[in-house]
């Protein structure tokens, strides 16, 4: 019998240096203390600079960085930036999003740009100069892109949002095809309705409560019920020979 990995170096992150977007609240904040408390180097980025420097305040294993994914022109200076906290980086979470939009012929040309921007853009551009720089460098990686479970299906939240998300699970496959001979994996992680700023309000209202009611375990999900999927991904260890994947934490909420 070949030697079993016990699961403790499994998810052991000590060597990877992470950049997290969109991590001053809800899924971002919780992934940057997961992979921060299994060991890795964690730049918190996002907007909200000052969230950021209390979630730092709680690991020295993570540093803040003010970060706007939709400001393409900086990306080259910012992943410097990001460099110089912890050195190379070797995982990227492309977590920041919004939900905006509306009907498609009440939502406004510049809504739809707004979500793209943020959604959609933002992914191909960091992606493609974090992959460079590892190419480059001649190491591998790993790209963890957070698609939705509207990815698949509309109808369950504005229509440019769930546009927007196909777009990510189409990109992380076209991405982990071209770069896989490289030795970056990238996957994406598709949630199902989970507590956060974007969806308390929803989830709190009868429509939500309507729709936890067809989500076959009857309930919305926690940040933390990503905590192991995001592991499995992030360690080249755990899930070295996974590459496209798309992996659904939805509560079945995708069979219903
Ligand atoms: P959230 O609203 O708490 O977090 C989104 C984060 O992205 C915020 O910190 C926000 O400031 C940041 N962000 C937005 N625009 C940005 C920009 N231009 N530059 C930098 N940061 C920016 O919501 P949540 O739920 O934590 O969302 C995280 C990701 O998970 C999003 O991509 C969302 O679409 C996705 N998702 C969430 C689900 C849920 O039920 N909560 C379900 C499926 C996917």
């Amino acid at each position: 019998m070949s030697q079993i990995t016990p699961a403790q170096q499994l998810f052991d992150l000590t060597d990877e240096v992470a950049l997290v977007t969109g991590a001053s609240s809800g899924l971002g904040r919780r992934f940057a203390e997961v992979l921060a408390a299994h060991g890795a180097k964690v730049v918190a980025a996002a907007r909200r600079t000052d969230r950021l420097k209390d979630l730092a305040a709680s690991s020295a294993n993570i540093a803040p960085l003010a970060l706007d994914v939709t400001d393409t022109a900086a990306i080259g200076p910012t992943l410097d930036e990001a460099e110089r906290a912890f050195g190379p980086l070797t995982l990227l979470v492309n977590n920041a999003g919004i939900a905006g939009g509306g009907r498609i012929v009440d939502t406004p040309d510049a809504e739809w740009d707004r979500v793209m921007d943020t959604n959609v853009n933002s992914v191909w551009h960091l992606s493609r100069v974090f992959a460079q720089r590892l190419i480059a460098r001649k190491a591998g990686g790993a790209i963890i892109n957070i698609a939705s479970l509207v990815a698949g299906r509309v109808g369950m939240s504005s229509a440019s949002y769930a546009i927007s998300k196909a777009a990510v699970l189409h990109m992380t496959k076209a991405q982990a095809m071209e770069w896989a001979r490289f030795g970056i994996r990238v996957n994406a992680i598709s949630p199902g309705f989970i507590s956060s700023e974007m969806t308390d309000d929803y989830l709190a209202s009868s429509a939500g409560q309507e729709m936890i009611k067809r989500v076959p375990q009857r309930r919305s999900g926690q940040p933390s019920d990503l905590d192991a999927t995001l592991l499995l991904l992030a360690s080249t260890k755990a899930s070295g020979f996974m590459t496209g994947a798309e992996i659904n934490v939805d509560g079945g909420h995708a069979l219903a």
